[in-house]
């Protein structure tokens, strides 16, 4: 795998799988890697000729200072992860060479950016997510890129740019990697002590407990949140929002009539965690959205012994 930091250099690296006409694989990413950011990798490896992997901590798409500061810097150990992982670019690029003196050009898609997130973290960060995707797109000009469903606000968000600005780049959604209570994969899970960490269920419990009634038959959106709201209640955990809403639109719905999203966010200690499930009626086993686990230690058992 081969590092770059410019534009240029990533251009020349890719340049010969262009000419050959190639698919290239793009994975944006912010670092601080764990399985969720690798399934996205290994997935660009099996249906990708070049994969590029991107690392760039984005100050843009930051609401908070401290959150910023305090966002986990570790090259060298994603490095060796991503090409582990089956990456052949690692594009890290400095602040500057994202936005140089003199830029001037912000990306920002209305109506669904004010919703959720949005409404919690300000117009600022999903302007920031915008601006940095369709930086990152234009400069490696990937057929393929690769987003998490764990952020399902920001996939909706990217999606829509992509066909409104006309890009001619595939999005593909990858499932949720969860650990083996739930907990959804986050480079953000580090920061919860013992406590926290077992508190922090709540989200993916409560998420469950809403499935699980849809597939039970429950349409009404009340009782549907009401249910989630108790469970995470149950465990000491109150969220910051949880609602079911269109998963284009993202506005909120009465009844569950087709494809769902009940998106959460909740405190945790000093750690703001998110987690998303499809709803989708009467269908209990593929309801929580993305149920994909860690390989096992025994898989990493094997695979070291092979
Ligand atoms: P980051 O939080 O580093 O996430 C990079 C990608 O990994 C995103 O597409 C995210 O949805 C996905 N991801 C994170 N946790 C996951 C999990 N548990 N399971 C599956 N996928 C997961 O999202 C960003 O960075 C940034 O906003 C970015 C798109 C890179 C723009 O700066």
């Amino acid at each position: 795998m081969r590092t770059v930091r410019a534009v240029d250099e990533l251009r020349s690296a890719l340049a010969p799988a262009r000419r050959e006409g190639s698919t290239i694989g793009l994975v944006p990413t912010m670092g601080a890697l764990h399985e969720g950011h690798l399934s996205l990798i290994r997935r660009a490896r099996r249906e990708c000729d070049a994969v590029v992997v991107s690392l760039f901590v984005n100050p843009a798409q930051f609401d908070e200072r401290g959150d910023l500061e305090r966002y986990p810097r570790e090259e060298r150990r994603d490095a060796e992860l991503a090409a582990d992982a089956g990456a052949d670019v690692l594009f890290a690029p400095s602040a500057e060479e994202v936005y140089p003196s003199g830029f001037a050009t912000s990306v920002e898609v209305l109506g669904i950016t004010e919703r959720l997130e949005g409404a919690s973290r300000g117009a600022e960060h999903f302007r920031g997510v915008s601006t940095v995707v369709t930086k990152l797109l234009g400069m490696a000009l990937p057929d393929v890129a690769y987003f998490g469903q764990k952020d399902a606000q920001q996939l909706v968000v990217i999606r829509r740019l992509v066909a409104d600005l006309n890009l001619p780049v595939r999005i593909q959604a990858c499932p949720t990697v969860r650990e083996r209570d739930g907990l959804a994969m986050s480079s953000r899970n580090a920061r919860l002590d013992a406590s926290e960490r077992s508190r922090a269920v709540a989200l993916s419990e409560g998420l469950r407990e809403a499935a699980q009634r849809a597939a039970a038959g429950e349409r009404s959106a009340q009782a549907l949140l009401e249910a989630a709201c108790a469970a995470m209640l149950a465990r000491g955990v109150e969220p910051e929002y949880l609602e079911l809403v269109d998963p284009e639109t993202l506005l909120p719905c009465e009844r569950l009539e087709g494809e769902t999203l009940l998106a959460a966010a909740a405190r945790i200690g000093q750690t703001r965690l998110i987690d998303n499930a499809i709803l989708r009626p009467m269908h209990a086993s593929s309801a929580i959205a993305g149920n994909a686990h860690p390989p096992s230690e025994q898989t990493l058992q094997r695979k070291a012994i092979a």
